[in-house]
């Protein structure tokens, strides 16, 4: 301690709890003695860590509705195991129908994948992301201006996560169980607020192609 501004910092952060608090035990239709039973959110939000993106916020919805995994520009990458074992409860235990896979224009994570530049550790996180452009490198690369450029590859990388999503054996699994899950790419534009729905929405295995789909 000993540092005001950071001293400071916190305070607000506890009377932003005080606040909430108030809201809460004000609150007279009962969701909240209801929430602290127990949740059952019909959506699973895959989304940037960026604090510009509250997926709560952008949907329209209430604590308790929305089950949320974020990391750095969205990604699923199919051996972490965070984000498996969010998908896997969500899927499994909480049967959410509804999976968001949501980028967003102005992604600094996907920005710097475009970049050569080092960032440290993260550098072999955002490789993930220069795989997507290596396979959308001609169509990118006809862009001129830089921004629009990243924003073409945010776009490109949502749809490829959502297909990295379904390929999961997990997702999979779950089709062969149930036909009301629907896996959605979408992107956000932060200075509107607007959630665009990219049309990349995956129901069933069968669209998957031949290798990528489990017997
Ligand atoms: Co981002």
């Amino acid at each position: 301690m000993g540092n005001t501004e950071l001293e400071l910092g916190f305070q607000k952060i506890l009377d932003g709890n005080k606040e909430w608090v108030d809201f809460v035990s004000n609150d007279t239709t009962g969701r909240f003695e209801q929430l602290a039973k127990g949740q059952s959110p019909e959506v699973l939000w895959i989304g940037c860590a960026d604090s510009r993106v509250p997926a709560n916020e952008l949907t329209g919805k209430k604590p308790g509705e929305v089950f949320v995994h974020r990391n750095i520009a969205n990604m699923v990458i199919h051996s972490d195991m965070s984000m498996l074992a969010v998908l896997d409860y969500s899927v499994n235990v909480l049967k959410v129908k509804q999976i968001i896979i949501a980028g967003h224009y102005g992604c600094g994570g996907v920005a710097a994948s475009l970049s050569r530049n080092q960032y440290g550790i993260i550098d072999n996180w955002l490789c993930h992301i220069k795989d997507v452009y290596r396979l959308h490198s001609a169509e990118i690369d006809a862009i001129e201006n830089t921004e629009d450029k990243a924003n073409k590859l945010v776009e490109l990388n949502v749809k490829e996560q959502v297909f990295n999503l379904c390929t999961t054996s997990i997702i999979q699994n779950a089709w062969k169980e149930r036909n009301d899950l629907a896996v959605h790419g979408m992107v956000i534009n932060i200075g509107t607020g607007e959630l665009i729905d990219l049309d990349t929405t995956f129901t069933s295995n069968d669209e998957l192609g031949e290798v990528f789909s489990y017997k």
